[in-house]
């Protein structure tokens, strides 16, 4: 007997099934109700007293050790092949991972950016806390302008003075931090965040952006502006889109001057975008002031400039037609996901 039970322990450990059928085959003959084991037991009946005490430990040894090895071989083909499939098989498809995508607002800063780089326009920025003289007194703003109110502007510091902080309400103010610390001539574009006191709705926002351009050299003309602006146009809507300016005012601008383009979604046929007009407005602009010229230390006989601010949100809105502007700062991935990624 014990010679036998060698045996089939060195069978035991020696076995590897090939698949879950060998397996089975294993357990039949050894675990099974007419197994290997079973008969061992049987037999360990009719030895006498003597032998019993040591056998019984032998055989109870060698059940467990075929219990062991069938659990543990069961555990193996019941992960196993998963596992290894894994490791091996180089032909299952890599897991997919989500590309972000970019904000509205920076596809159209970089669109704009693009555009007036062509044209030879560096990009210029400025802080968003600003004080008096750069947000108004310099660009000509009257001590007494409606704009300078609580009701408008978000003061930091108010002392009805030129020391006002504010956070800034356009970013015209960059047009005089560059003024006054270079020279002429300067042509730039100013993209940023500006700030007013507005309840926040679907059509007016306590923050938003804003693009501001700057051209001052010699003989700049009001030619030169409409031409640089209808060209940029064309480039960002397309070509074949109308422009037109209006007269305006700003104080900082002389002449001044609105410009729409021909309605970019109805083509100018009338659509609930353009009020059934036809034209959008995009954008202020005008020749620099004289006095701002002078305000910044430059010589207003010798140079001449032009200006121009418009709202990202407004292009942006154009161009994807987003109808509330709160939107743009909610940061709802099921908005932003909508806006093609440019790394792909
Ligand atoms: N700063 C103006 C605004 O916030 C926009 C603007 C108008 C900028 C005319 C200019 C300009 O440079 O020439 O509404």
């Amino acid at each position: 007997m014990q010679a036998q039970i060698d045996q089939y322990t060195a069978e035991i450990n020696a076995f590897s099934p090939a698949n879950a059928d060998e397996l089975e085959t294993f357990r039949i003959k050894f675990l099974g109700t007419k197994g290997i084991i079973k008969d061992l037991f049987e037999q360990f009946k009719t030895v006498g007293p003597e032998e019993k005490r040591t056998f019984g430990k032998v055989l109870n040894q060698f059940k467990q050790l075929a219990e062991a090895k069938y659990a543990e071989l069961k555990e193996a083909t019941e992960s196993g092949p998963k596992t290894k499939d894994l490791e091996l098989d180089l032909t299952l498809p890599g897991d997919g991972f989500e590309v972000g995508s970019r904000h509205p607002l920076s596809l159209v800063r970089n669109e704009i950016i693009d555009i007036f780089k062509r044209l030879g326009f560096v990009v210029a920025e400025g802080p968003e806390i600003e004080d008096d003289w750069h947000n108004f007194s310099a660009l000509n703003f009257p001590e007494e302008h409606p704009a300078r109110d609580m009701q408008d502007t978000f003061f930091i510091k108010k002392n009805a003075g030129k020391d006002d902080i504010a956070l800034r309400t356009h970013t015209s103010s960059v047009q005089v931090r560059m003024m006054e610390h270079g020279k002429p001539p300067f042509r730039a574009i100013m993209p940023g965040r500006v700030y007013r006191n507005e309840a926040i709705s679907a059509r007016a926002h306590c923050f938003f952006h804003q693009v501001e351009g700057l051209y001052v050299d010699e003989n700049v003309s009001f030619a030169d502006l409409k031409q640089t602006l209808y060209h940029f146009v064309q480039e960002l809507y397309g070509e074949g889109t109308k422009v037109r300016f209006r007269p305006s005012y700003f104080p900082f601008t002389e002449p001044s001057a609105e410009m729409d383009v021909s309605c970019t979604i109805c083509k100018g046929a009338g659509c609930n975008m353009c009020k059934y007009s036809g034209w959008v407005e995009i954008l202020g602009c005008g020749m620099v002031d004289p006095n701002v010229l002078e305000n910044c230390g430059i010589d207003s006989k010798k140079f001449t400039g032009f200006a121009f601010g418009m709202g990202m949100e407004r292009i942006a809105n154009l161009k994807y037609v987003i109808r509330d502007l709160r939107l743009f700062s909610e940061n709802d991935v099921r908005f932003l996901k909508q806006f093609q990624t440019e790394m792909l």
